[in-house]
């Protein structure tokens, strides 16, 4: 067994607070990381608050992960000592159902293991994720850092890259689509550049008109507030995908009739029930409302390779581990530009 300083949330209303924790010791097949950086995502802070009712604490949030390699496993083939590597958002499947065949180990119909907050057979029954200063994580799911992306703004790849990379190339976005991103925080970010690296028109929806100037520079071709009734309406009918990235519970009708015929509606931030749905814009347009989950392995190593050929990373500030309290303040203030990462060298 490793110990390893960590930053864990204690309990849902406390502010998170150092704790040393175990990590299990280096199997055969396992990689052990000393992690450079790890980004902060809405969910580290849904779940530091139990906003889903299932928080189990203590637990070390972070599932954008960033490192090298320090040691590895008899077994392990793909890694060596000194190499730049990233772990997501999960660190386990079953391996065997049809969604892991296919390389949707997200989807995984026995269960996936979370990379922090799931129950495991690690030190303590639970995994604990990134805000630490070693993982170990089993080879299968590491992934490799491609040469040319810088390691502190790559790391929010690992989950607000991904998480808007298989949506949009699950529906196919490119060329002569119109892509709208609803609203502009570490997910929206990436979508818009990712959206607009693949060719779509992108269109940067927010509620802040402040952000407007920001979502030009980072590849929307137009902003449409949302709060605008009138700037709403006169975009009917223009969309051919929304990627919709709002945190909490809202009304999505309001959304819905910017599509246009046959278009898709794709849900990556409020989960559970949201406020009623009014069918009316789907059954007249034939109009799409799904969902999605970050990406398989594959498909990550995938979007961190699409990322490195495009010069694509994410737009960060980085921060000390002291000031992650701080963070999570702004994050609630909608005050993020457009990714908090720790740096974990200031962890000690
Ligand atoms: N499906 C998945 O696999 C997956 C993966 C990662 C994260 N998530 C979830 O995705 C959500 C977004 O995460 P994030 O890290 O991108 O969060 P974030 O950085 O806080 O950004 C969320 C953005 O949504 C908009 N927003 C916030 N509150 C809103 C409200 N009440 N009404 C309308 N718009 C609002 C804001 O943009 P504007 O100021 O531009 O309006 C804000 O910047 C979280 O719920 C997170 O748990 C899902
Ligand atoms: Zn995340
Ligand atoms: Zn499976």
């Amino acid at each position: 067994m490793l110990t390893t300083p960590s930053i864990a949330a204690h309990s849902a209303t406390t502010p998170l607070a150092p704790l040393a924790i175990a990590r299990r010791a280096v199997g055969p097949q396992d990689v052990q990381i000393d992690i450079d950086y790890c980004g902060i995502c809405h969910t580290d802070l849904h779940v530091a608050k139990n906003d889903w009712g299932r928080s189990v604490y203590p637990i070390v949030p972070g599932h954008e992960i960033v490192g090298r390699v320090r040691a590895v496993g008899a077994q392990v083939t793909r890694f060596a000592p000194g190499q730049a590597v990233a772990v997501g958002c999960f660190v386990g499947s079953c391996g065997t159902c049809s969604s892991c065949a296919d390389h949707m180990e997200q989807y995984c119909l026995n269960g996936y293991t979370l990379t922090y907050g799931s129950p495991s057979a690690d030190p303590g029954g639970y995994t604990q994720g990134g805000y630490s200063k070693c993982i170990v994580v089993g080879q299968d799911f590491v992934l490799s850092l491609p040469d040319g992306l810088d390691a502190a703004s790559a790391a929010p790849l690992l989950c607000a890259g991904i998480t808007s990379y298989s949506p949009l190339r699950h529906w196919g976005i490119g060329p002569g689509m119109t892509v709208g991103v609803i609203g502009l925080g570490g997910l929206g970010h990436m979508g818009i550049k990712l959206a607009h690296a693949m060719g779509a028109k992108t269109v940067m929806i927010t509620t802040s008109p402040g952000k407007a100037a920001d979502a030009l520079r980072l590849g929307a071709n137009e902003v449409l507030i949302s709060t605008d009734e009138q700037a709403m309406l006169a975009m009917a009918n223009q969309f051919d995908f929304l990627l919709n990235t709002i945190p909490v519970s809202h009304d999505f009708n309001a959304y819905m009739s910017l599509l246009k015929v046959d278009g898709t509606m794709c849900i990556v931030g409020a989960i559970g029930p949201n406020a009623p749905l009014n069918t009316r814009p789907m059954i007249l347009g034939r109009r799409n409302i799904a969902g999605s989950l970050v990406g398989g392995i594959q498909e990550t190593q995938e979007m961190l390779e699409f990322c490195a050929a495009h010069g694509i990373v994410s737009d960060i500030e980085l921060i000390k581990a002291t000031d992650i309290n701080l963070a999570y303040e702004r994050m609630q203030k909608n005050d993020v530009k457009y990714r908090f990462v720790i740096d974990m060298a200031s962890l000690v």
